[in-house]
Order: C-alpha cells, then sequence, then structure tokens
C-alpha cells in the first residue's frame, strides 16, 4: 500500500521548486531550479526577471518531482498540494500559489497554504527525524533571523531577533563589496578557508544577555576598513568577517538554550549551510552537552521538501486554504507568544 503522499511547491525568492513527501516526512523526489544565473549578471535578485522565471519553470518542475515520484500532471497519485504563500516576492509568490490552486482544483485535492519561515523550521526533520522539545531553532535565512524556543510543532516563542540586516543578508552586502559576486554567503564560506579568521578584530555588537542581534555596525566596519586601507588581503577579510557573524550566532544560541532549558538545538535557513556556524555551532552543543540537529545544506537553502514537511503539519492541524487564499509578502510567522514568555 502506498502512503498518502503531498506535493509542495515554493516559488518565494528566486528558486522554483517542487517536491513530493509522504506521511512519515519521507521525501520521494525533490526539485529545485535555482535563478542564479539569471540574477548574477545584477549582482542580486531582480524581482520581474524572477516571477518571469517562474512562470517559464513552475510546470517543468512540478512535473520533474512528480515523475520522479512515479506520478504524472495527470496522474498526480498525490493527495494534497501545500504552497508557499509568503513571505516572499510579491510577484513570485502568486505565480507558485497561483499555479498550486490550479492543481488542487483540477485533481480535487485540498490546497494548504505554507509559512516559508515556518518550513524552514520544519527542515531538519526531514534530515534528522523528530527533535525533542523544547529546543531552541537558529533561523539564518537572507531576509529574516530569529532566534525561537519551539514547545511542540506550531508552538513557537520569538526570543531574539536582528534588529537591522538578517545574516544573510550581512554576507550578501560584504561579499557585494568585496567584488565577490551573488549570492554572497557561498562566496565568502569559500574564501574564508584561506583567509586567517583572527586578521582583523571587527566588532560582535549587542554583546549582553539580550538576544537580538544586529550585523549593520559588522557591514559598515568592514567597509570603513577596507577603505582606508592600502591593500587587503580579501581571504583574511572573508574569514574575520565570518568569524565575528559566527561567534555571535553562536554566543546568542547557546544563550538561548540556557534559557530555555532546551536539550536541543535546530539549525535552518540559508545561513545554516554555512561551514563555520555548522562546525562552530555543533562545538558549543557538544561542550553544553545538548544534541544540534543540522540540516543537509540542501535543506537549508530554499526548497519544497521543507514546504512540504510544514505542509503535512498544517494539513493534519485541518488548516485547509480556500482557493481565494492571498499571498503575503510580508507573512509573520504565527507566535505563541512576543517575549519569550511561556
Ligand atoms: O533561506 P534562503 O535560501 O533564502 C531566504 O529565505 O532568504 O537563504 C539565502 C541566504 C542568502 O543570503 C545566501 O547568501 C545565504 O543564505 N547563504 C549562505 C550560505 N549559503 C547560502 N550564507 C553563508 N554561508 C553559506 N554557505
Ligand atoms: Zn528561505
Amino acid at each position: 500500500m502506498t502512503r498518502p503522499r503531498l506535493l509542495a511547491i515554493e516559488t518565494s525568492c528566486d528558486e522554483t521548486a517542487a517536491a513530493v513527501v509522504d506521511d512519515e516526512l519521507h521525501v520521494v523526489s525533490s526539485v529545485v531550479s535555482s535563478q542564479i544565473d539569471l540574477h548574477a549578471s545584477f549582482g542580486g535578485v531582480v524581482p520581474e526577471v524572477a516571477g518571469r522565471a517562474h512562470v517559464e519553470l513552475l510546470e517543468p518542475v512540478v512535473a520533474e518531482a512528480l515523475a520522479a515520484a512515479g506520478g504524472s500532471m495527470t496522474e498526480p497519485g498525490v493527495e494534497a498540494v501545500a504552497v508557499t504563500a509568503g513571505p516572499g516576492l510579491i510577484g513570485s509568490l502568486l505565480v507558485g500559489l497561483s499555479g498550486a490552486k490550479a492543481m488542487s482544483y483540477a485533481w480535487d485535492v485540498p490546497l494548504v497554504a505554507v509559512n516559508h519561515l515556518e518550513g524552514h523550521l520544519f527542515a531538519a526533520q526531514l534530515d534528522a527525524g523528530e527533535v525533542a522539545f523544547p529546543h531552541v531553532t537558529l533561523l539564518v535565512s537572507g531576509g529574516h533571523t530569529m532566534l525561537l524556543a519551539v514547545d511542540a510543532p506550531g508552538g513557537y516563542r520569538l526570543l531574539g531577533e536582528t534588529i537591522d540586516d538578517a545574516a544573510g543578508e550581512a554576507y550578501d552586502k560584504v561579499a557585494r563589496f568585496l567584488g565577490l559576486g551573488y549570492p554572497g554567503g557561498p562566496a565568502i564560506d569559500r574564501l574564508a578557508r584561506e583567509g586567517d579568521p583572527t586578521a582583523f578584530a571587527f566588532p560582535r555588537a549587542l554583546r549582553g544577555d539580550s538576544l537580538d542581534v544586529s550585523f549593520s555596525g559588522l557591514k559598515t566596519a568592514v567597509v570603513r576598513m577596507v577603505d582606508k586601507a592600502t591593500t587587503v588581503n580579501v581571504p583574511d577579510v572573508a574569514a574575520s568577517f565570518q568569524a565575528a557573524v559566527v561567534d555571535v550566532l553562536v554566543d546568542k544560541a547557546m544563550r538561548a538554550v540556557d534559557r530555555v532549558g532546551a536539550t536541543a538545538l535546530v539549525l535552518g535557513g540559508g545561513v545554516a549551510a554555512n561551514s563555520a556556524l555548522r562546525s562552530a555551532m555543533a562545538e558549543a552543543c557538544q561542550e553544553s552537552g545538548i544534541a544540534c540537529h543540522l540540516p543537509s545544506a540542501t535543506m537549508c537553502t530554499d526548497n519544497a521538501a521543507m514546504i512540504a514537511a510544514a505542509g503535512w503539519f498544517r494539513l493534519t492541524a485541518g488548516e485547509i486554504a480556500p482557493l481565494t487564499q492571498a499571498a503575503d509578502p510580508s507573512m509573520a510567522l504565527q507566535l505563541t507568544s512576543k517575549g519569550g514568555e511561556q
């Protein structure tokens, strides 16, 4: 007997992605078509270009994910369609959402609207299985940096967040300034391996008890230092910048673990693919005797399997979206409380 399957679609930014996942959170197929080459010459994602590319790529990407799971556009073999409804670029979100609505209607299966951030929170479960509660999740992506206490699936308390730039945004801005191209995170990650992380003492902002973080001062410090210098060793700058980001994130995450009494730490979001962050976090967790869940690099960056994982949870909770479901470019994560209190 085949297990119930769900098709998920993700088009919130510059990745067109579709995945088929079964109810054991087993990824049957996952296809991610990146538009990086389309946007690289502009130094960042161009919303209009992204929207048009999603229109061209959506159908072939969904067809490929279904075919790899033994189905087709006419015989999909899925029980529901989950789709990212926000946050993200409105023109990009609308392509995936409209396509998902059409498929849900044509196949007569429920539509499930998923918050992209919740997808990132569920990504670790696809690789690591169930994670013990309560745990702390550090969500670090291009648009968000949040520390959350997760008391149960769907039970999120915001412990801290960035007061200015997201971690991924800081990577992308510093990489652009250093002429390393787009996307900046992987470029800095690679180059930093050849540099000395102690070469420059860049600032670590908001030391102390607050679990909020700030990266805009760090970015400015890098720009000032490079502008003043006559020659710069770019790998050293990359490594020193990265060391400052990683120090702050690990420090705040471990404080959050203490505050919550968590037995596990989970990483999620594109920056969670960063090799220095992963090894520093794993080491800190080991010292503290708690479990560390690091999704594989492909599950950290945008994909549809994570949307399916969050979609299963919402579907099981009876949350079926109407065909009038709107896309919300600034959709917030539903929190059980704002200040971290239980
Ligand atoms: O989660 P994601 O794929 O998209 C958003 O929802 O934002 O995250 C993209 C971000 C970009 O800022 C990218 O530079 C960063 O994740 N990123 C990395 C690495 N891989 C992707 N940052 C640091 N190191 C990496 N290896
Ligand atoms: Zn994302």
